[in-house]
């Protein structure tokens, strides 16, 4: 006879059952009777069809065909996220023309501009000064070489990196390299509601933040940072020695060890959910965080380091470390450069595979 459609979940809210459709990107507040008889239906103990089954069948709830089993490789919160982040389309109106569609564009930014939220994530803490970026530092690599040379190193030794340096890789990696104004949106009398940066971002927002583990860098001291894009500074948020922490944090992953640098990268969500209100936007700041990091592998390469990637750690006891509350601000992804022996193995795994043998 029928079926049940398989892509639904049931949320209880404001004392009720919420069914979501996450494939068709319908909700439905459920009554009990509708419940109950979804509940009959996925135990197989229907045998005659009544005018409850008619309702849930228009609704798409029940379906006439059995679908076919599509295996999935991981568990069903991914897939309600896969599945439900799928085929949004950018206006809820089919526009016929481009001037509708730019119109459109135009009366939804206009309509958001007062609510933006601060570009710009500010902490209390000391403000630190850093060098000029120093641009000619990157004259000499060949670009086909920087990405040949960009490799993941997981043997560092702890050498100190100048303070210009960092300056210079943070400038060009989380800065404002074009300057503090978007010239192309000003220039046309159009309010910028993002920035620009090395890196693409989903509308300009860069929800991207930055901040620093110091572990051996000339003139500063070793602790933990926040980088401010607006005027090229840093916000100092704690002094120490972190690297047994930082251990800690990503899961004992001990090759972490002897970086001149940590980075943690948040996202913050706030800005994504002020201009995409759909969760298909949580992608684009995974993807934004992404583009940030290749960006600051890449840079650092150029500068003769080496460096480290993960998205192994401790997400809330990070947040707690930076301050930062988890919900507007998360941390997604950690970024690391310092001088290494440009080996993506470490010695101890090379001897306990050969001890395994
Ligand atoms: C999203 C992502 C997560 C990663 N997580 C880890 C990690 O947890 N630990 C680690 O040692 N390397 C991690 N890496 C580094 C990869 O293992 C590495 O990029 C891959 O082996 C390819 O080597 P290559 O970077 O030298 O080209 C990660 C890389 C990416 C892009």
């Amino acid at each position: 006879m029928y079926t049940l459609n398989p892509n639904l979940f049931i949320q209880i809210e404001n004392g009720e059952f919420v069914l979501w459709d996450y494939n068709n990107h319908e909700q439905y507040a459920l009554e009990p009777d509708y419940l109950n008889r979804l509940l009959e239906w996925s135990k197989g103990s229907v045998t005659d069809t009544n005018s409850i089954d008619k309702e849930l069948l228009e609704a798409n709830l029940l379906v006439r065909e059995i679908p076919t089993e599509e295996k999935w490789g991981w568990d069903v919160l991914s897939h309600i996220f896969h599945k439900g982040t799928q085929n949004i389309p950018l206006t809820e109106k089919k526009l016929s023309n481009p001037d509708e569609w730019v119109d459109e564009y135009l009366d939804f930014c206009e309509g958001i501009i007062d609510k933006q939220p601060n570009l710009f994530t500010e902490h209390p803490g000391t403000i630190i000064e850093l060098p000029k970026p120093d641009i000619s530092l990157y004259e000499e690599g060949k670009f086909i070489n920087v990405l040949k040379d960009r490799q993941t190193c997981r043997v560092f030794n702890g050498e100190t990196m100048p303070l210009n340096y960092l300056s210079t890789l943070l400038f060009t990696s989380f800065g404002l390299i074009h300057g503090e104004e978007w010239n192309e949106l000003s220039e046309n009398g159009l309010v910028a509601t993002g920035m620009r940066k090395a890196s693409a971002s989903g509308g300009g927002l860069h929800p991207e933040e930055a901040y620093l583990l110091v572990f051996h860098v000339e003139g500063l001291l070793p602790g933990l940072y926040h980088y401010r894009p607006q005027d090229h500074k840093l916000t100092r948020l704690k002094e120490g020695e972190f690297e047994d922490k930082m251990i800690d944090l990503l899961y004992d992953q001990y090759f972490s060890a002897g970086l001149a640098v940590g980075i943690f990268i948040s996202g913050r969500f706030d800005k994504a959910w002020w201009k995409y209100q759909h969760s298909r936007a949580y992608r684009n700041v995974l993807l934004d965080i992404g583009h940030s990091s290749q960006t600051f592998q890449l840079c650092a390469t150029a500068l003769g380091y080496q460096t480290w990637i993960t998205g192994a750690f401790q997400d809330t006891e990070v947040e707690k470390f930076l301050g930062i509350d988890g919900r507007t601000e998360s941390a997604l992804f950690f970024v690391g450069a310092g001088i290494g022996e440009k080996q993506g193995i470490d010695q101890r795994t090379i001897d306990r595979l050969i001890s395994r043998k």
